[in-house]
């Protein structure tokens, strides 16, 4: 662990060791619940933009945390999701169909690797996937809010937010089968959601079905390219899949940092005294190439046997997620490497997209 940065009080740290990272995310005495450490709290009601984002499950402690996240878990567990492969092998093949008719190189991120996973969450929320590219814009301004101006920021959440409101209004009037008919239901019934969280919780899930899942697909086929004998083996043997998306997710983690912990009390981690008040991150790619926990850590290797990566965090916060990312990873590199059996890399500088917390590709143009 050692300190990032320092603003009056508060310091910030960053940890990047493999136990220390688990601890760390494990440990009671880091908190989500940054307004413990204001001095002086409004006791204004907070705006709908301020309290969207004080009320996501990820920033939340417990025992909110646990209510929330019971509400969404059954629509997320492994069994839920495997019934979905099928819906997922179509979307897939339609994308592929789609790419076959284009002449010249293709973006594969733009192409494939975005829209599968966008799709897929889209219609399990119940959200059109045809306003697909408003929810880019969306998410794409909420994740980088540190670099833009404070209005862009307030301008599109509250775009964000009145399409939303307009979507569980039809949606009130004619319920569906899916996620947010069924949370509208938990808000009307009362005492498990409120109407700050509705809005929360699918915010949370639009933007962590957008912009996790293309980067796991981009950086997995981008370390494939890049070590052309894993790549052969692969093409050899698609039961490696499965083992390639776990080695993927360690050795270009999609999610570079965990999000931001609070030290509740003063704390002493590993020679270290962090202060109550500390923000402290944890490095998950770091982690996940920590030489004391992975044999060869800096080498890729589809056919690792013990792969106990933590690319979808640990503890309570433990990815929600992360059985869809793998089956919708699964599905998509299986079905590229069949479809597209010579595919290749035709720019050897794909381009890194800088947006904090995450790590993926803008672009990668293959042949
Ligand atoms: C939490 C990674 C895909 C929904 C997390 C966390 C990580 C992560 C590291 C924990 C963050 C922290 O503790 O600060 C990933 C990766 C993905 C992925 C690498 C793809 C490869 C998804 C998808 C969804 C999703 C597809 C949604 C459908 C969530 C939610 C949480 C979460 C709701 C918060 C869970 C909680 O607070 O209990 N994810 N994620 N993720 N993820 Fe994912």
């Amino acid at each position: 662990i050692f300190p990032m940065s320092q603003t009056g009080e508060q310091t910030s740290w960053i940890v990047t060791k493999y136990d220390h990272v688990k601890e760390l995310l494990k440990s009671k005495s880091f908190i989500k619940d940054q307004s413990k450490f204001m001095e002086h709290s409004s006791s204004e009601e907070p705006d709908l933009i301020t309290s969207v984002f004080q009320n996501m499950m990820l920033d939340v402690d417990p025992p909110d945390h646990t209510r929330l996240r019971k509400l969404v878990q059954p629509y997320f567990n492994p069994k839920k999701i495997k019934e979905l492969e099928p819906r997922i092998s179509e979307i897939a093949d339609q994308l592929l169909a789609d790419i076959s008719r284009k002449e010249g190189a293709i973006d594969l991120i733009e192409d494939f690797a975005f829209p599968l996973p966008i799709i897929v969450i889209s219609e399990l929320l119940g959200v059109p996937a045809e306003d697909r590219n408003k929810f880019r814009k969306w998410s794409q301004t909420i994740l980088s809010a540190a670099d833009n101006l404070e209005a862009d920021f307030i301008h599109d959440t509250e775009d964000f937010l009145t399409y939303l409101k307009k979507l569980f209004d039809e949606r009130k009037e004619n319920p569906q089968e899916d996620l947010i008919s069924s949370l509208l239901q938990a808000e009307e019934e009362g005492d498990q959601l409120n109407r700050e969280e509705l809005y929360s919780m699918i915010v949370l899930l639009i933007i962590a079905g957008h912009e996790t899942t293309v980067n796991l697909i981009g950086n997995t086929m981008l370390a494939l390219f890049e070590h052309p004998e894993q790549l052969e083996k692969l093409q050899a043997d698609l039961t490696f899949t499965d083992s390639a998306i776990e080695e993927g997710l360690r050795f270009y983690s999609p999610v570079d940092f965990s999000t931001a912990r609070w030290a509740e009390e003063d704390v002493d981690f590993h020679g270290r005294t962090i202060r109550r008040g500390d923000l402290v991150l944890a490095s998950l790619s770091s982690a996940n190439r920590d030489e004391d926990k992975f044999e060869n850590a800096e080498t890729f290797d589809i056919t690792r046997s013990q792969n106990p990566h933590i690319a979808f965090g640990y503890g309570i916060h433990f990815c929600l997620g992360a059985p869809l990312a793998r089956l919708e990873g699964n599905v998509a590199i299986k079905k590229l490497l069949t479809t597209f059996p010579d595919i290749r890399l035709y720019d050897s500088h794909p381009r890194w997209q800088h947006v904090f917390l995450l790590r993926g590709l803008s672009e990668l143009k293959v042949a």
